[in-house]
């Protein structure tokens, strides 16, 4: 192994941030490149309200790997939230409450209750604050991330310690032969670079309003959802659009929303509203983190987080970091 591995991280979301910092912690003198198209606020990371609750689908290769990521994304969001510098870096905690008026099952959460300190039902008059008819519900304790925050704080420590940001498009893995690493960190983006069609758009449309006195995230039927976050910003949703790739701004969609979410909270009527968003999740069944030599070139793949990528990506990014170093370690030819 060189003294100064060149390593290349193509994506700047949730994602390629973390895996660039965390590799960063494990290797201080690896040279590390970031080249994405998009920053900050274009990614679909940026969208994300970032709660902390897996959907049950979610997975890794193995049930197994899966609770790994989940315990061990939920243990670096606790370790920020133990220190001064959560609220900067967008990390805050949250209880939330989840209603049904027909199924009991989209009250549990067997990947929450096993990680989360409360996870209980709902007593009769918490059921109350759902909307007329409500018959079943759950109460647990989770956190939220704003990538608003978040990736900007990643990306300066990354450039503080002698990273490099680049803006630019990959075409082929082939124009980055000259690294001895590359994360493939790319979101939707893999689609093309890897010509995986089991990675899928997922589109989604939140409404982000200005209402101070929400103080619980509140999940309903029917994909609502309303999370409050940091500055009283809180984002109503949502919609989920399989195989969808249109990001334009749907008033129909808007509409339909705020009337989910007023069947919660009528006042949210009245709330100022902020922006409308549209992004697609980059669904992939498993969610591939994973080692592949490609014509010599040394690949670690961590992508297709769908809609729980700003919650996993600490777990999925410790995998990758640790397959990574590994890869670049072992003897395996760089240039057959
Ligand atoms: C409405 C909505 C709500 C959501 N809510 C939540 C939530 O509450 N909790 C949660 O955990 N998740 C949520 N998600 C999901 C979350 O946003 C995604 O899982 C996560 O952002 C994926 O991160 P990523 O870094 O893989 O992708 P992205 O943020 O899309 O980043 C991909 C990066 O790769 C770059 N890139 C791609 N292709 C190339 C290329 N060829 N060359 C160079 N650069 C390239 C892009 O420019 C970008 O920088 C939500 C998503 C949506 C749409
Ligand atoms: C670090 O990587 C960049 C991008 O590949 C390269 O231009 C630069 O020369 C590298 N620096 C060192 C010290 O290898």
């Amino acid at each position: 192994m060189r003294d100064q591995p060149n390593i290349a991280v193509i994506g700047a979301g949730v994602i390629g941030t973390t895996v660039a910092k965390l590799f960063q912690d494990q290797l201080r003198n690896a040279n590390i490149t970031v080249i994405a198209d998009k920053y900050s606020a274009d990614t679909t990371s940026d969208i994300a309200a970032g709660i902390f609750r897996p959907g049950t689908s979610f997975k890794g290769p193995t049930m197994e790997i899966t609770k790994k990521w989940l315990k061990d994304s939920w243990q670096f969001w606790q370790d920020i939230l133990k220190t001064p510098d959560a609220e900067q870096m967008g990390v805050m905690p949250l209880g939330s409450y989840i209603f049904s008026k027909e199924n009991y099952h989209v009250t549990r959460n067997h990947l929450m209750e096993d990680l989360v300190p409360i996870y209980r039902p709902a007593t009769k008059e918490e059921l109350k604050m759902g909307p007329e008819g409500t018959k079943f519900g759950s109460y647990f304790s989770t956190l939220k991330v704003e990538c608003e925050r978040y990736l900007p704080w990643m990306g300066k420590i990354i450039v503080e310690r002698g990273g490099k940001m680049t803006r630019g498009k990959v075409d082929s893995f082939a124009s980055l032969s000259n690294y001895d690493l590359v994360f493939n960190c790319a979101g939707l983006g893999a689609r093309h670079l890897c010509n995986d069609h089991d990675l899928v758009p997922i589109r989604g449309q939140v409404i982000k309003v200005k209402a101070p006195w929400v103080k619980y995230a509140l999940y309903g039927d029917y994909d609502t959802y309303i999370i409050p976050g940091l500055n009283g910003v809180v984002t109503l949703g949502g919609v989920r659009g399989y195989d969808s790739y249109n990001l334009n701004y749907c008033k129909y969609d808007a509409a339909a929303i705020l009337e989910r979410c007023c069947e919660f909270l009528p006042n949210l009527k009245n709330a100022e509203v902020i922006a409308h968003r549209v992004g697609l999740r980059p669904h992939r069944l498993p969610v591939r983190v994973e080692p592949e030599l490609i014509d010599g070139l040394k690949v670690v793949h961590c992508y297709g987080h769908g809609g729980y990528g700003v919650m996993t990506a600490p777990g999925t990014a410790i995998n990758a970091v640790e397959l990574g170093v590994n890869f670049l370690r072992s003897n395996v030819k760089n240039k057959l």
